[in-house]
């Protein structure tokens, strides 16, 4: 074939194993003062010399994807294990990253004995959140520098799917029941008061597609950081799990309109936990399932940069060791393992990776 009749044929995304030197995303995001990570778990860290080197090489930011929590932090009460989580610092200074943390309020992840503290009443609950954040704080105060202080607060729309929903706007967690609404504020003036210049970033689910649910969680939340910023709650980002279902639809500018109202309240948003569930109905082959996320992540992703956002994290890096398919909540009922990630369990690159690098580097 001469070389016109080449040109001339349709642009196909070449296999990922066809491109061996294409820049990582950490790389190719930094081109373009933007900054890619995912989160990591320190168990496999330790037992799969293929799993670190794919983090260090593709990753500016590790999330811990469980030490970071009060299960892993404060096992029993006043007693605190900072070593999982050391251990992903470790890593990350190794390597020349960065660690964000996540997550220091939120309903689940608990340690067993502190539902019962927090049902002991409000000065209970507020010694438990000043006791916990005045170790925490400090001792992470060199290495992290943007903690996910609030994770989820916003209660599920009442409806088909969550018949249990209250009207509360607001989730009704241990912390809501022991401290009322106000746990939030003063979990983020606790924050500020130990740590002057640390990014504090309140996270959320379910905000991100065209559904009616979606849509009353985003004016739950909307009201909640207008609120927030009125008595001037120190905040400085909104964090979007952005767990995408392609069997939800998604509407570009109506997203788009959402994240512009954020930006104009002066928070920064960033993608906090990105991965992909497929449609119940699969396509025919594993090249159109990947078709399909891919695109999916371009939308979602090009949408938000083009409204500020600056920071793509992924939940994870690899199908290999996903929650998409090892946590039964989430995985799939006909047990087809999920493709929601950017490299395949082979760690190799598929559609996904390159979407991101086409949104990180455009
Ligand atoms: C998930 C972990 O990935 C799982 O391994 C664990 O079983 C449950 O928690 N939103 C969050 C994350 O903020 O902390 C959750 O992580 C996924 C949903």
């Amino acid at each position: 074939m001469n070389r016109r009749a080449a040109l001339a044929l349709p642009v196909v995304a070449l296999p990922a194993q066809a491109q061996p030197n294409l820049a990582p995303l950490r790389q190719q995001a930094r081109a373009f003062g933007r900054a890619f990570g995912a989160a990591i778990r320190s168990e496999i860290l330790a037992q799969d010399a293929d799993y670190a080197r794919l983090f260090a090489t593709e990753a500016e930011i590790l999330v811990p994807e469980w030490e970071g929590k009060w299960e892993a932090l404060q096992p029993t009460e006043g007693t605190f294990d900072l070593a999982p989580l050391r251990s992903i610092i470790t890593a990350a200074h190794g390597h020349h990253q960065r660690v964000r943390g996540h997550a220091l309020v939120w309903h689940n992840a608990m340690p067993e004995w502190l539902p019962r503290r927090l049902a002991d009443g409000a000065s209970a609950a507020r010694a438990a959140l000043e006791t916990h954040f005045n170790t925490i704080l400090p001792a992470t105060r060199q290495a992290i520098r943007d903690w996910d202080v609030i994770n989820e607060p916003i209660a599920n729309a009442p409806g088909a799917d969550n018949p249990q929903a209250g009207p509360n706007p607001l989730r009704e967690s241990p912390w809501f029941r022991a401290l009322g609404p106000d746990y939030i504020e003063h979990a983020l003036r606790l924050a500020r008061s130990l740590d002057p210049t640390l990014r504090l970033t309140l996270n959320e689910y379910g905000i991100e597609e065209a559904t009616p649910d979606a849509e009353i969680k985003r004016n739950r939340l909307l009201a909640l950081l207008r609120r927030l910023l009125d008595r001037g709650t120190p905040l400085d980002a909104l964090g979007i799990q952005a767990h995408l279902q392609l069997r939800r639809p998604f509407d570009a500018q109506h997203f788009g309109r959402f994240l512009a109202e954020i930006r104009s309240m002066g928070l920064a948003i960033i993608i906090t936990e990105l991965d992909v569930r497929e449609a119940d109905q699969l396509p025919p082959d594993i090249t159109a399932r990947d078709n399909a996320v891919a695109q999916r992540v371009r939308e979602f992703c090009s949408t938000a940069t083009q409204a500020g956002c600056r920071t793509i994290i992924t939940w994870g890096l690899t199908d290999r060791h996903s929650w998409l398919t090892q946590d039964r909540d989430v995985a799939r009922r006909d047990n087809i393992p999920t493709r929601g990630l950017p490299f395949d369990t082979e760690l190799r690159r598929k559609p996904m990776w390159h979407a991101l690098a086409g949104v990180l580097s455009g």
